[in-house]
């Protein structure tokens, strides 16, 4: 018998599909099978740091529509670093023992932190000031986390990409044109090479492969040769010039941005291919919609085993998916090593084994 505790659960970071589905096991295993009470806890720990903490009761009763949704009914956020928080003067303040505070103002056992690789070492930080039981869920389209195959959103995200590319090769073809395809991902190519395969892509550039645009272009030209007269492009949005400069946006608050390399390619390729090129840059779209069915499967593996976790008093361990497995790791190991797309990956591999062009 498991004794009685009130846990808590944020979401942290960028959206994505498949956050609901893990939150909606969550509270099936705590509640429906522990007798546990769940507290949400808005828009990450910035609703810890409200005075009272802002949280929303999660009932087993009502969160049925958790699966099929998109987003996080929490709510999240990608800025304001705890340990150096913005404040409205301009100055930045460490805000983590307020956090600290509102944990234990909840009277929380343990709280479980869905997050990507910088909300996990945030959340981690905190539980080591203040003694709190945390327990990770890795998410983030960006599939980038360590020790994990697969991240809560990645694969919602492929479908996403992979149905864009489905639709440019009838308007490419319609119209003879080469057309790039720009895709997140942040420093890892996960996303591109997953999509350009499973889209049918001609040419694939990841951050991880420096490429050559001689090289992408000669592939275009034998394309043509060949009779094949359009082409699609996949290119990740941290792909960097071919003399090695990073393509970004500032927005009004000075914050950069990854966005662009699609726009450059598309000139370059342009000039030496001699076909029309255009861009579509695919953006939040991918981050957004129904999750697919493989993200229900991993969030509701994941919320089931991160409760799990917390029943046997094992903390500051992360859920992870190694070989169809659902697995815990330290999550000081998880965050330790950024997951980039190793170059000799099966993928890897498989493109180069269909003639894809990955620009090297
Ligand atoms: O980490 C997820 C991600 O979508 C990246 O792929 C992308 O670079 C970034 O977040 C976009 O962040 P924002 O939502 O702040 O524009």
């Amino acid at each position: 018998m498991v004794e009685h505790k009130r846990i808590g659960i944020l979401t942290s970071g960028g959206d994505c599909a498949g956050l609901n589905p893990a939150i909606r096991a969550v509270v099936y295993r705590a509640v429906g099978t522990y007798s546990w009470e769940v507290m949400g806890i808005r828009q990450a720990t910035q609703g810890l740091m409200e005075r009272p903490p802002q949280t929303l009761k999660l009932e087993i009763e009502k969160i049925d529509p958790l699966l099929m949704s998109g987003g996080t009914i929490l709510g999240t956020t990608n800025k304001g670093d705890p340990f150096a928080f913005p404040m409205p003067d301009g100055t930045l303040h460490d805000r983590s023992e307020e956090i600290i505070e509102g944990y234990r103002l909840l009277g929380l056992d343990a709280l479980i932190g869905i997050g990507g690789d910088g909300s996990l070492a945030i959340l981690r930080k905190l539980a080591q000031q203040g003694n709190l039981n945390l327990v990770g869920i890795p998410k983030t389209i960006d599939n980038d986390v360590s020790c994990t195959e697969l991240s809560i959103g990645f694969n919602t995200a492929v479908k996403i990409a992979t149905e864009a590319l489905d639709r440019l090769h009838f308007t490419a073809a319609s119209h003879s044109r080469v057309i790039i395809l720009e895709v997140m991902g942040r420093d890892a190519g996960h996303i591109a090479l997953n999509a350009g395969i499973a889209g049918g892509a001609d040419v694939i550039l990841i951050p991880e492969i420096p490429y050559k645009i001689d090289n992408i272009c000669s592939y275009i030209r034998k394309r043509q040769d060949l009779g094949k007269n359009y082409s699609l492009v996949v290119v990740a949005e941290a792909v960097r010039t071919e003399t090695g400069e990073l393509v970004t946006q500032d927005d009004l608050f000075g914050k950069s941005r990854y966005g662009g390399i699609g726009h450059y390619l598309a000139d370059k390729i342009c000039v030496c291919s001699d076909a029309e090129t255009r861009v579509t840059v695919l953006g939040h779209i991918q981050r957004g919609g129904v999750p697919s069915p493989t993200d229900r499967l991993v969030a509701s593996a994941f919320g089931v085993a991160a409760v799990d976790l917390i029943a046997e008093g094992k903390y500051d361990e992360m859920v992870t998916w190694q070989n169809r497995q659902v697995v815990s790791v330290p999550i000081a190991e998880a965050i330790a090593k950024y997951r980039a797309v190793d170059p000799n990956d099966t993928l890897v591999k498989t493109a180069r084994g269909m003639g894809i062009c990955l620009g090297d």
